[in-house]
């Protein structure tokens, strides 16, 4: 906390929280996107809430994305998180498989020497193949094991980044574009009012279903960042944002 205190990070916390109405705001030193230490060092503030919170018996929803899996990285076993459920918040997004949220659920439960269980559907499904799986008794179980989590951690992207991550086709960049989509979470994008303009189908964790969680935790940093987490973080991550200095710096100077 000294150490806090003599960057003026906790004066940050504070009004980067009442900015963005967030319960808690945690600020940690530097920029992401310029150094991957930094990266690391949210994975870690990720891990110490965590440490805190859990309790036993808990279903703890797991996004994905580099930031999220610094958050695997950094994890350490506690008691409680040893009685944790681990379970990716959705299912393929259409990214490598070291980003996806199945992934980095089973890295995450096995360093908190928890359970996890996966989602196996692919991204972007059609709407018979959706229907079909859906009703599948297996993914039933695990949607339900999904919505009945505590905790959510996610990340948030910028929104032509993760499109172009995601190898999605031209025309949708251009919707994204012409919608002014700015920001991205949980495959669902977001213009600069916080509004949705767009969703992809794929099964998992809706923003509806994150009326009934109790905690969520949304790891994001940088300062290319900055707008998507202003426009995401209003909507989705109600509780806790854990980003980086130069992030906080450039969202308060727009606001
Ligand atoms: O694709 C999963 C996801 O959590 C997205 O919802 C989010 O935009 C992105 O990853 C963030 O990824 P990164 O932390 O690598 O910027």
């Amino acid at each position: 906390p000294i150490i806090k205190d003599l960057f003026g990070l906790t004066e940050l916390e504070i009004r980067l929280a009442r900015v963005l109405r967030l319960k808690k705001a945690v600020v940690v030193q530097g920029d992401s996107d310029q150094s991957d230490w930094v990266k690391k060092e949210m994975g870690r503030a990720g891990v110490r809430l965590l440490k805190q919170t859990a309790r036993p018996g808990q279903v703890v929803a797991v996004a994905g994305g580099t930031t999220v899996a610094a958050v695997a990285e950094m994890m350490k076993a506690s008691p409680a998180l040893r009685e944790s459920i681990f379970i990716p918040a959705r299912g393929g997004l259409g990214e490598e498989v070291e980003l996806e949220a199945n992934y980095i659920t089973s890295l995450m439960a096995q360093k908190a020497g928890g359970r996890y269980r996966l989602m196996h559907v692919p991204e972007q499904l059609s709407h018979e193949a959706y229907d079909t799986l859906i009703r599948e008794p297996h993914i039933q179980e695990v949607l339900e094991l999904v919505r009945s989590a505590r905790i959510v951690v996610h990340g948030i992207g910028d929104a032509t980044t993760m499109a172009t991550r995601r190898k999605s086709s031209p025309e949708l960049l251009r919707l994204l574009q012409e919608k002014g989509a700015v920001g991205e979470a949980f495959g669902y994008y977001f213009n600069r009012k916080g509004e949705i303009v767009y969703r992809g189908r794929s099964l998992g964790l809706s923003l509806e279903d994150l009326e009934n969680v109790e905690m969520t935790i949304a790891v994001a940093g940088g300062a290319g960042k900055a707008e998507a987490i202003a426009a995401v973080c209003p909507v989705s991550g109600r509780d806790t944002l854990i980003t980086d200095e130069a992030a906080a710096r450039a969202i308060l100077k727009q606001h």
